[in-house]
C-alpha cells in the first residue's frame, strides 16, 4: 500500500527535535521558525513533556468516556485558570477541526437555528462541517456548498449586522488571527462590534483560537487583545504540543445534555497528560511575557526589502508578505539556511515558531533572511 499523496513535502525528514532545533538523520541541524504548523508550543521535547507522558503511559493510556477521568477535570479546572475563564467548562476532542464542528454544533442546539455567519478568508478544517464555514473553494464539495453559511467581509460590522437582522442565524465564527487566508488581523473595535451585536441578537459567538491561542500572540487567545468574552472559544494545535488534542470551551449559559456531545478519543489520558505538561511550562517560563518580547524584536528588526509588501501579525504569529512568489526565498531559508518557515497563499512566509523561540535564533533568522534578500 502507497501512501495517499496529498501533501507538498519539505526534503528534509526530521528524526529528532530539542527546543526549536530540529535535526535530520545526517545530524544536520535545522532551526523551527513553523513549529510543525503552529503545533509545537512548549519547543520539541521539552523534559517537562516527555516526562508527564512517558509516566502517564506506564501507569494507564486509554479508557472511553464513560468512566470518570480526574485529569479531564484537573485540565479544564487549570486551562479555565490560565485562560482567564473559570466559569467556561470545557468539551475534549481530538484536533481542531472536531472543535469547530463541535462549536457549530452547539451553537445550532442552543438556538434552534442552522444558518452560520463566517469570514471571507476564514479557514476552520477540512471536515465538512467545518469546511461549509471555510472560504476555499478548492476544499469544499458540492454537498458543502450547500450548507447555509454566508460568508462576510472581516471588519465590516454592517454586513454582520445585515444577516444576524434576518433572525435565522445561529452563530458566527471567526478566527483569532486568520492565518491559512495571511494573517489577518480583525481590528479590535470590530471584534468588539461583533461581540455586541451577536449579544444583541441572541446569537453564538465562536471563537477559533485553534492556530492563535495558547499564547501565541502574547496573551493566550488572541481575541483577548479585544477584550471580548466569546460564547464558545475552539482551541487544539499548540494545546498538545504535538499530542493531538483539541477543546471547546463553553460560557455557562449553554446546558449539557447527557449525549449532545461524544467521542471516543477525546480527553484520553495521554492527552491530558501532554495538555497539563504544556500548561506547566506556559505557566512556569512566563511564556505570554516571553512570545511578547520576542515577537517584538522579530517585528522590529525584520529587514525592510522593496520586495517585502507588508508585516502582519501579533507575537509569534507573523506574515511577511511580498510582492513576488515565496517559494524561492523558502527554499533557500531552509536549504541553504536550514530554516523551516511556513506559508500562507503564494506570497507569505508564515512564521510560527514554538514559543520559547530565543532572540538569538529570531536573530538568526533575520540574518538569513537579509542574506536570502540580498540576493535576489
Ligand atoms: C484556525 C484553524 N482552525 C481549524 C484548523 C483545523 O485544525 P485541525 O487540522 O487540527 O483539524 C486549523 C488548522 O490549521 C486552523 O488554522
Amino acid at each position: 500500500m502507497n501512501l495517499f499523496d496529498v501533501y507538498s513535502l519539505f526534503d528534509v525528514t526530521p528524526v529528532k527535535g530539542r527546543g526549536c532545533t530540529i535535526w535530520d538523520a545526517e545530524g544536520n541541524q535545522y532551526l523551527d521558525l513553523y513549529g510543525g504548523h503552529a503545533v509545537i508550543s512548549i519547543g520539541h521535547a521539552h523534559p517537562v513533556y516527555v516526562r508527564a507522558l512517558t509516566e502517564q503511559l506506564s501507569r494507564i493510556g486509554f479508557y472511553s468516556n464513560s468512566v470518570r477521568n480526574p485529569l479531564q477535570e484537573e485540565l479544564s479546572h487549570r486551562l479555565g485558570e490560565a485562560c482567564g475563564m473559570p466559569d467556561y467548562s470545557l468539551f475534549l476532542v481530538n484536533s481542531g477541526a472536531e472543535a469547530n464542528e463541535n462549536a457549530l454544533k452547539l451553537a445550532s442546539f442552543h438556538t434552534g437555528k442552522d444558518r452560520i455567519v463566517a469570514f471571507r478568508h476564514s479557514f476552520h478544517g477540512r471536515t465538512s462541517g467545518a469546511v461549509a464555514v471555510t472560504d476555499n473553494p478548492a476544499i469544499v464539495s458540492p454537498f458543502n456548498a450547500a450548507h447555509k453559511v454566508t460568508f462576510v467581509e472581516m471588519n465590516d460590522a454592517a454586513a454582520v449586522e445585515a444577516e444576524l437582522a434576518k433572525g435565522d442565524v445561529a452563530g458566527v465564527i471567526i478566527e483569532g488571527i486568520q492565518g491559512v487566508g495571511g494573517i489577518i488581523v480583525p481590528e479590535d473595535a470590530f471584534l468588539r462590534e461583533l461581540s455586541a451585536l451577536t449579544r444583541k441578537y441572541g446569537v453564538v459567538l465562536i471563537m477559533d483560537e485553534v492556530q492563535s491561542g495558547y499564547g501565541r500572540t502574547g496573551k493566550f487567545f488572541a481575541h483577548q487583545w479585544a477584550g471580548i468574552e466569546p460564547d464558545l472559544v475552539t482551541v487544539a494545535k499548540g494545546m498538545g504540543n504535538g499530542f493531538p488534542i483539541g477543546g471547546v470551551l463553553i460560557s455557562p449559559q449553554f446546558k449539557a445534555v447527557k449525549g449532545m456531545l461524544g467521542t471516543t478519543f477525546g480527553g484520553n489520558y495521554l492527552a491530558m497528560a501532554a495538555a497539563l505538561a504544556v500548561l506547566d511550562v506556559i505557566t512556569q517560563e512566563h511564556l505570554l511575557e516571553h512570545v511578547g518580547e520576542v515577537g517584538d524584536y522579530l517585528l522590529t528588526h525584520l529587514p525592510s526589502h522593496p520586495a517585502i509588501s507588508q508585516v502582519r501579525g501579533r507575537g509569534l504569529m507573523l506574515g511577511i508578505e511580498f510582492s513576488r512568489e515565496v517559494a524561492p526565498i523558502r527554499s533557500k531559508l531552509l536549504y541553504d539556511k536550514h530554516i523551516f518557515t511556513g506559508v500562507a497563499g503564494k506570497n507569505m512566509i508564515r512564521l510560527l515558531a514554538p514559543l520559547v523561540l530565543k532572540k538569538e535564533e529570531a536573530a538568526q533568522f533575520i540574518s538569513a533572511l537579509e542574506d536570502v534578500l540580498s540576493e535576489i
